[in-house]
């Protein structure tokens, strides 16, 4: 349970916020690459941190992100003429590079200089993996640019996804870090999902519904652990790493591709809800690819020409009642990644945490929130740099074992969660 300013200190992330600062330390996913798929593209609307603005590719192939609205009298900058280096307002003609700096305004003479005072707020874009992103904090603070593995390996290896999540990034991300809930609300998923089915793990997680937590401080956030019985007295571990603010990957099932996800606030009352699959050691298959694409796994279907789930809260999320009183899935939801969704907006767009009843199998989750508020409090103080921002932190992997009962999993399993390039995961 949360006190209320407790609530709006880890949920508010608007300009000047302490979690809006927080998360203005960080290079953030902004957009999937392929939005933005050739010069000149028409730019993309992109709201972020409460923030909208508009990102384009320019004649010359380099990205920008700068604010969406005209300088002169505030048009969207989204109807705008992707021309010779630059947006052009459709209104008067206002010209804009990726910087954000005004280059013409046809108005004036040219030798006025006026254009040159004029500069639109901006932030960088870069391409690594399948995913432009940004950084919008102070451009001194600029941290070393971002070091996941998902986006390193090769791209016959990887996949990503985003879509539309209508709640606060908060309820989005604790659900990532709660490794209970699988037993139940995706229980009908484990063996038939085709990139979750035939792992021994499963068996563990549907025979087990009460998993001890263990969870362990890491420089950049987390591992939290969660326990389930095996055979023979044994455990078996799955390892869920937290990187913040919102970083965090599934434990492995079977020799399936890794996967995980990032929630980025778009405002405090939607996120992004970003989804990689990715292999350290193989491509995907041509199976396993058609299956993200598909809505398999942690990946959605689309509105089509959207980035919203297809099964949304305007559609009761495609409510199966009757699959839900048969077994087939445990919430009469389908896909993983929609049960997910469901619940959590079902929430409403920001939880009341003030009335919550937390329970042992809670712990990843409230230390989670521990120690971002200590990170947000530690910045606004004193200047601390926040966990997760030094790449170092970012080379951390998933993995699921089954260890002898004396063993605890931060030692065994040591090597299994730091990213070790082309090596298979550790997975059962
Ligand atoms: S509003 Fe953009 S040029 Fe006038
Ligand atoms: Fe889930």
């Amino acid at each position: 349970m949360l006190r209320k300013e407790q609530n709006d200190l880890l949920t508010q992330t608007g300009p000047g916020t302490p979690m809006g600062e927080l998360f203005r330390h960080y290079w953030i996913p902004a957009l999937l690459a392929e939005e933005l798929p050739e010069n000149e593209c028409p730019p993309v609307r992109v709201k972020l941190l409460s923030e909208r603005l508009l990102a384009f590719r320019d004649t010359e192939g380099r990205y920008g992100l700068i604010d969406e609205f005209c300088a002169h009298r505030g048009v969207s900058l989204w109807f705008g003429r992707n021309e010779e280096s630059g947006l052009r307002c459709p209104y008067h003609g206002w010209k804009y590079d990726v910087t954000g700096q005004c280059l013409d305004v046809p108005s004036e003479p040219a030798e006025s200089g006026f254009c040159k005072k004029v500069k639109l707020k901006s932030y960088p874009l870069m391409k690594i993996g399948d995913i432009l992103w940004t950084y919008m904090g102070e451009r001194d603070d600029e941290p070393p640019h971002p070091e996941w593995e998902f986006a390193l390996v090769p791209p016959e290896q990887t996949f990503t996804s985003k879509r539309w999540q209508e709640c606060n990034w908060l309820q989005a991300l604790e659900g990532g870090i709660d490794s209970s809930h699988v037993s139940f609300l995706h229980r009908g998923n484990l063996n038939s999902d085709p990139l979750f089915k035939g792992a021994k793990g499963n068996q563990y997680n549907l025979n087990d519904p009460r998993p001890v937590f263990e969870v362990v401080e890491q420089p950049g956030g987390l591992y939290i652990g969660a326990r389930r019985n095996a055979e023979g007295g044994r455990y078996y571990w799955r390892i869920t790493p937290w990187v913040m603010p919102s970083f965090t990957m599934v434990p492995p099932r079977g020799s399936h591709p890794l996967h995980g996800h990032f929630w980025i606030p778009i405002d405090d009352e939607n996120c992004w809800t970003w989804s990689f699959d990715y292999h350290p050691a193989r491509a995907l298959t041509p199976a396993e690819r058609q299956a993200m694409i598909d809505g398999k796994g942690v990946h959605v279907r689309y509105m089509p020409g959207t980035f919203r789930p297809l099964a949304n809260k305007d559609n009761d999320y495609l409510m199966d009642r009757a699959a839900q009183k048969a077994g087939i899935t445990y919430s009469g939801v389908d896909g993983i990644a929609v049960q997910d969704a469901s619940l959590q907006e079902s929430m409403g767009p920001i939880v009341d945490r003030t009335k919550e009843n937390l329970v042992s199998t809670d712990n990843g989750i409230i230390m989670a929130r521990h120690r971002l508020m200590r990170a947000a409090r530690a910045l606004r103080e004193k200047g601390v740099v926040p966990p997760g921002v030094d790449p170092t932190h970012h080379r951390v992997r998933s993995a699921a074992v089954v260890l002898p009962p004396e063993q605890s999993f931060k030692d065994a399993a040591k090597d299994d969660l730091i990213v070790r390039p082309g090596v298979a995961p550790t997975s059962v």
